[in-house]
């Protein structure tokens, strides 16, 4: 099952062509619009549309290049239609449409929450016995700018909401909390990059909702970093990072010892933009090895947005023969994971 796939959902214009079948990537590639947001200090709707609609069809023509296969060999052409900003998704839509019918293959509109919920079951973790595989079930921590959950995934459309974040996303938090300190958008990287040099218990910081429950809260650690900053205007900021990103780590993993306790699971994954980041991949893994669970997490350049994720899942779920809107389908700029899941059987 070889699949074209396109992302525009947001900030990353990304095209990738994977055969879903051998869990293979045959090329990918990925255009990050910086500089076009960059002076605004966020994601800059219309910007973005018009910087898809600017790079997307060089992308396309890259990507096939590169891997080196006839268009007669294509599937199917995959391109997210949801969740993400309506004029993003709509240019990505529209030209996966378009390709589709030109080539007369299936189009499959696909949701971006799990292209990344589905990335780990692609990718190749090492582990101490070689490199491998996840297979279903596991347990998901989905990390990105727009979410903070912990998901049970049982199969391909079978995903059960376990806890969510009541306030910020994390990445979102990362986000805010760089903004403080001066740093470019969006702030994750440059936070992780500077706390490289700063004492992680330097600056204690509130711990919010270290309650029983499965659910998380910024707004507190976000107040308490921007309370702290007020007072000590000259404190410095590496110390800030690394304090901040050290207190997201610990509230993570205390979260994921809990649903590995209540679930009894022994897989659990990361995914998402914030998994990238080292401290709480270790955070993770650590918590993982305390309760005899093993962890992965996707290569970084695939917990950040990118398309391959979009193809992959896109073929998994034709290749399960579940339904697709296809061309009929509209875009969706709210899209949880739970409306993919394949109805019960009567
Ligand atoms: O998954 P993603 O690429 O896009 C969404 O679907 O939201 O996640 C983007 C988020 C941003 O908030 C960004 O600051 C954060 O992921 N991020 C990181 C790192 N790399 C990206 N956060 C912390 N550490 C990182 N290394
Ligand atoms: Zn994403």
């Amino acid at each position: 099952m070889i699949v074209l796939g396109l992302e525009t959902s947001c900030d990353e214009t990304a095209v990738a062509i994977v055969n879903a079948a051998t869990r293979q990537v045959l090329a990918q590639t990925v255009y990050v619009q910086k500089a076009e947001h960059r002076p605004y200090g966020g994601v800059v709707p219309e910007l973005s549309a018009r910087a898809h609609s600017q790079r997307l069809p060089e992308l396309i023509r890259t990507t096939l290049a590169d891997s080196q296969l006839p268009l007669s060999h294509l599937q199917a052409v995959a391109a997210t239609v949801g969740p993400g900003l309506t004029t993003a998704l709509t240019l990505g839509a529209t030209m996966g449409k378009t390709l589709a019918m030109a080539l007369n293959i299936p189009f499959l509109a696909t949701n971006h929450i799990e292209g990344h919920a589905l990335t780990p079951h692609l990718a190749v973790t090492p582990t101490s016995s070689g490199a491998t595989h996840v297979e279903f079930p596991y347990l998901l921590m989905l990390l990105t700018g727009g979410h903070c959950q912990i998901v049970q995934v049982d199969d391909i459309g079978a995903y059960t909401l376990l806890g969510t974040t009541l306030d910020d996303a994390v990445g979102e938090c990362f986000d805010k909390i760089g903004k403080l300190l001066g740093l470019p958008h969006p702030a994750g990287p440059a936070i992780e990059q500077l706390a490289k040099t700063g004492n992680p218990l330097a600056i204690p910081l509130a711990h919010p909702k270290r309650d029983a429950t499965l659910d998380f809260s910024f707004s507190g650690l976000k107040s308490s970093t921007r309370d702290y900053l007020a007072k000590h205007p000259d404190a410095p900021k590496a110390e800030l990072a690394a304090s901040f990103q050290h207190t997201v780590a610990t509230i993570l993993a205390r979260k994921l010892g809990l649903a590995l306790q209540h679930t009894g699971a022994t897989q659990a994954v990361a995914a998402g933009g914030v998994a990238a980041n080292a401290t709480i991949r270790a955070a993770l893994l650590a918590t993982c090895t305390q309760h005899g669970a093993t962890f992965a997490a996707p290569p970084l350049a695939l917990c950040t947005d990118n398309a391959v994720m979009i193809a992959y899942t896109a073929g998994l779920r034709a290749m399960a023969g579940l339904p697709n809107l296809g061309l009929a389908s509209p875009v969706y700029p709210r899209w949880p994971l739970p409306a993919m899941n394949v109805p019960a059987a009567p």
